[in-house]
Formats: structure tokens, C-alpha cells, sequence
């Protein structure tokens, strides 16, 4: 085969990969098609790097065969953490994604000493002043959510010009670069102070805000990668981190318009502090508690109930559970839906993932403008393991954290029921004036056992929902 023919079948390989990412991005945006994304997605990354291994320029093998398994040994136990721990995985991903952009930029540098270009310069500089910030940003991202690093905001006077001036300083010292390549001292220098901008970058910003971050992060590794596929001169790379990029900017901006945040504010920092505690100079305040029994006889005499997963589902585990739930509410003629917020449990689409796990069909699911209508006329909100994104403190009290973040309005159903351990505060660190209301009742317990004590009181509660309406809570 002539080398022009093994080029053709390359390119048409990577034509290949190219459509299937789009297709993959175009299904991750629905649950039904997001597994078809998934797959879709890994087939054209093999298809990539399967056609760059057989391209005729890779001389030798050895480094690249230890440089997977070296890639194999850190990645295989990465991707099995709990689901829980997805968010500062990714950070992990994109510190080593944004690495290796870094270090491909060094190596073209030197490489191509002395006789660099002033655009191949320009390319490089753009490649390692992202990758830099991204790596050191993301790794400081990780260790904040794996709560290594203190999650409240670190900020101090001054901050955001300090950090713009370094940020500055980076461009200055790219441009000198462009205008002479071969100045090869400032070179160091440049990367060392976009690593530091990294830092100043995310240390300022608080936990609430740390899924935008990540999305944001993933956004600078994506134009990091894209600008690599400049310097290689790799049209699959520009490509897929084209996608990268601009999809990890829009989800940014979805995330920040689902918690009311200012996108410029999230990107420069010093928001979403996390409050330790704010009960503990209230007068104490009474809930209501009830039983399995009780519940599950509300639950039986409703029409229409809305459950609300959180975090807490997803830690209990409880998803299959709830499934269960759903299969007997339904058996028993009551129109059961649940109200998923964009940034409930700790990464998006979280709840998504789960529910779909357990096979609750997707048009069950809805979004939280959706569900929110139909709040008012429903009979039960069921909230398992969720706190932040039902507190309704975040629509009048100026003071909280979270407030302007909307909210899923389960104060407006005619029954709360709120199933957690005890009276914790959520990710936000914030009390949640829900619990204090007459119609709320608080269902004290782990989320799966809970819910499967409600399975069993439910498959033992007699009667159709038109002959118990008349049920209320014991004590009532
Ligand atoms: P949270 O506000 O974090 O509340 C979760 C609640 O679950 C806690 O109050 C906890 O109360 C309860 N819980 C924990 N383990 C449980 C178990 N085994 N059984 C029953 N309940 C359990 O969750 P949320 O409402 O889903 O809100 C998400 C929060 O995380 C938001 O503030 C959001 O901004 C933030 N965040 C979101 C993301 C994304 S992208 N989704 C990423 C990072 C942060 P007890 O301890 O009393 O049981």
C-alpha cells in the first residue's frame, strides 16, 4: 500500500471518529440516548488512537506501550470509584488531560529550538498557558471535593487583581515569546506563572460552586487539547476539543443559570461559601416525625405523588429500592413522577444516571421547570436524601448561601414528606426551614431502608386511593 493510500484510509478513520463524537454529544443531552452517546463516544476514541498507531510517523512503540500501561494502572482504579466520588475523578481526568497538553507543548518547544515560529509560538504558548492553569486548577478542584483542601472559599483583599495580573503576566510573557521565539529563558517562567494562576484561580471559590468549576475546567482542557491538535497539526484533535471545550462552556452556563450564579463571578471566584452551621443561634424549633406505617398510608390515599432524589439516595444506594416504590404506588393507581434538579447530588445528571440504573421509565423524569407547575396540585412530595435543592430559603432569605439558586417548589405540595437520618444540613452547610413546616413530616432513616420499609407497609396497606382519601397523619 502506497503511502498517500495509508493516508487516505487515516484520514477517513478519523472523518469517522470526528461524526461519531458529534452523534455522542448530540445523545449524551437526553437520559434515553445517553448510553448510546456513551458507547458511541468510546468507539470513535479507539477508532482515533487505533489510526494514529498505525500512522506510518510512529517510529517505535516501546514508550508507547509503557505509556499505557502506566495509563492502564492509574486509570482502570480511577474509573471504579464510587459514584459519589465521580466529580473529583473528573477533576483528576482533566489534571491529567491538561498535563499531557502541557508537556506536548514543552516537548514541540524544545524540539523545534531554534527555528520555532512565530505562529508555531503563538500555538504553543496557547496550549501551555491553558493546559498549565488547567492542571493546577483541577487539582486543586479534586482535592477541595475530596476535602483534602479546606471547601470554603480561601479570598483575601485584592484577590481578583492579583490574580488578573498574574493571569497578565502569562500573556505578557506569551507575547514577548511570539515576537522573538528563540528567547528561551522566559519560557519556564511562563509556564510556572500560568501554574500559579491555576491556583489563585480555584482556591477563591467555595464548594456550591465547585460542579461549575468542573464543567469550566473541562472546557479549558477541551481548548487545551484543541490547541495541541494545532501544533500536531491533528484535525481529530482540534475537532473533538472544539466539542470538549464548547460543550463543557455550555453545561457551565446551564449549571450557573440552575443555581442563579453569575458566570463571570463563578469564573473569578469568592462565591458559594459554605457556611458551617447557622441553627445554632435559633430557638429550637419542633418537626414532625412519622412512621413507615403512617407514611405509607398517605402515600396509598394519594392521587399524585412527586419524588424528589438527592445526594442521599445516592449514598444509601437506595435507587433500586425506589424503583420498588414506584412499581407498587403505581400498581395502586397513583401517578407517581419525579422532579430531578440540574445540580442535585454531586455531579450532573446524577440523579439520572441512577434512576436509569434502576429502570424508572424516563418519561417519568422531569425537569425541574416542569415539575415545579405541577407542584401545587399534587398530593405528596416524597424528598429522598435531598436538602439544598428543596430548601425554600433560597427564594426569600437574602442571607443564605444559596439564595437565588431556584429551587424545586416542594412547599407548595400538600404533603412534604422528607426522608434523611437526622436533621443535617446538606452540601450548602445550611439549615432548611422546609423541615419546620405543619405539612412536612420528617421520615427519620437511611434512604434504603426507609424506602424499603415503605415497600412493605405499602404491599401490606389494603384498598384503592379513592377508598383511603380520607386518611390523614397519625395524630392529626
Ligand atoms: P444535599 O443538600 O447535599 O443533602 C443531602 C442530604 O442527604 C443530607 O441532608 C443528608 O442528611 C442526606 N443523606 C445523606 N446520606 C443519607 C442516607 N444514607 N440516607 C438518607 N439521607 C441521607 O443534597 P441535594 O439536595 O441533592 O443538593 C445537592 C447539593 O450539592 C447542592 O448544594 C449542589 O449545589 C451541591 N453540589 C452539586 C453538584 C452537582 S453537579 N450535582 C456537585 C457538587 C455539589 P442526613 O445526614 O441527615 O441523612
Amino acid at each position: 500500500m502506497s503511502a498517500i493510500e495509508i493516508a487516505q484510509i487515516l484520514d477517513a478513520t478519523y472523518l469517522v471518529a470526528i461524526v461519531l463524537f458529534i452523534l455522542a454529544i448530540k445523545w449524551m443531552s437526553s437520559p434515553s440516548s445517553a448510553r448510546r452517546g456513551v458507547l458511541v463516544a468510546e468507539i470513535g476514541g479507539a477508532l482515533a488512537v487505533a489510526a494514529t498507531l498505525c500512522d506510518p510517523q510512529v517510529i517505535q512503540y516501546k514508550w508507547i506501550v509503557v505509556a499505557l500501561i502506566v495509563g492502564a494502572a492509574v486509570g482502570i482504579p480511577l474509573g471504579m470509584v464510587k459514584m459519589t466520588a465521580v466529580p473529583q475523578r473528573t477533576a483528576m481526568a482533566l489534571t491529567f488531560g491538561s498535563l499531557s497538553a502541557t508537556m506536548i507543548g514543552i516537548a514541540e518547544y524544545y524540539v523545534g529550538y531554534p527555528h520555532v515560529t512565530r505562529f508555531g509560538m503563538g500555538e504553543i504558548s496557547l496550549e501551555v498557558i491553558i493546559g498549565s492553569l488547567t492542571f493546577t486548577g483541577s487539582l486543586i478542584a479534586a482535592g477541595k471535593l475530596q476535602e483534602i483542601l479546606p471547601l470554603r472559599p480561601m479570598v483575601y483583599k485584592g484577590q481578583n487583581f492579583v490574580s488578573l495580573s498574574v493571569l497578565g503576566a502569562a500573556v505578557v510573557l506569551a507575547i514577548a515569546m511570539v515576537v522573538n521565539p528563540n528567547l528561551a529563558l522566559l519560557f519556564p517562567v511562563m509556564i510556572a506563572v500560568s501554574l500559579f494562576f491555576g491556583v489563585l484561580l480555584v482556591t477563591p471559590i467555595g464548594g456550591a460552586d465547585m460542579p461549575t468549576v468542573i464543567s469550566l475546567l473541562n472546557s479549558y482542557a477541551g481548548i487545551a487539547a484543541a490547541m495541541l491538535g494545532f501544533v500536531l497539526d491533528s484535525k481529530v484533535l482540534v475537532i473533538a476539543g472544539a466539542l470538549d471545550g464548547s460543550s463543557g462552556f455550555i453545561l457551565s452556563v446551564i449549571m450557573c443559570k440552575a443555581m442563579n450564579r453569575s458566570f463571570t463571578n463563578v469564573m473569578f471566584g469568592a462565591f458559594g461559601q459554605v457556611q458551617a452551621k447557622t441553627i445554632t443561634e435559633e430557638e429550637p424549633r419542633t418537626v414532625r416525625s412519622a412512621s413507615p406505617e403512617e407514611a405509607a398510608e398517605i402515600l396509598a390515599a394519594a392521587n399524585r405523588v412527586v419524588i424528589v432524589p438527592g445526594y442521599g439516595m445516592a449514598v444509601a444506594q437506595a435507587q433500586h429500592k425506589v424503583r420498588e416504590l414506584f412499581d407498587i404506588l403505581t400498581r395502586k393507581g397513583v401517578d407517581v413522577a419525579f422532579g430531578i434538579h440540574p445540580v442535585a447530588g454531586r455531579m450532573p445528571g446524577h440523579m439520572n444516571v441512577l434512576l436509569a440504573e434502576a429502570d424508572i421509565p424516563y418519561d417519568r423524569l422531569l425537569e425541574m421547570e416542569d415539575v415545579n407547575s405541577d407542584l401545587p396540585q399534587t398530593d405528596v412530595a416524597l424528598i429522598i436524601g435531598a436538602n439544598d435543592v428543596t430548601n425554600p430559603g433560597a427564594r426569600t432569605d437574602t442571607n443564605s448561601p444559596i439564595y437565588g439558586m431556584p429551587i424545586l417548589d416542594v412547599d407548595k405540595a400538600r404533603t412534604v414528606m422528607v426522608i434523611k437520618r437526622s436533621m443535617s444540613p446538606g452540601f450548602a452547610g445550611i439549615d432548611n426551614p422546609l423541615y419546620y413546616m405543619d405539612k412536612t413530616l420528617m421520615l427519620f432513616g437511611d434512604a434504603k431502608a426507609f424506602v424499603g420499609d415503605l415497600v412493605r407497609e405499602l404491599s401490606a396497606v389494603q384498598g384503592t386511593p379513592q377508598e383511603a382519601s380520607g386518611s390523614r397523619v397519625a395524630g392529626d
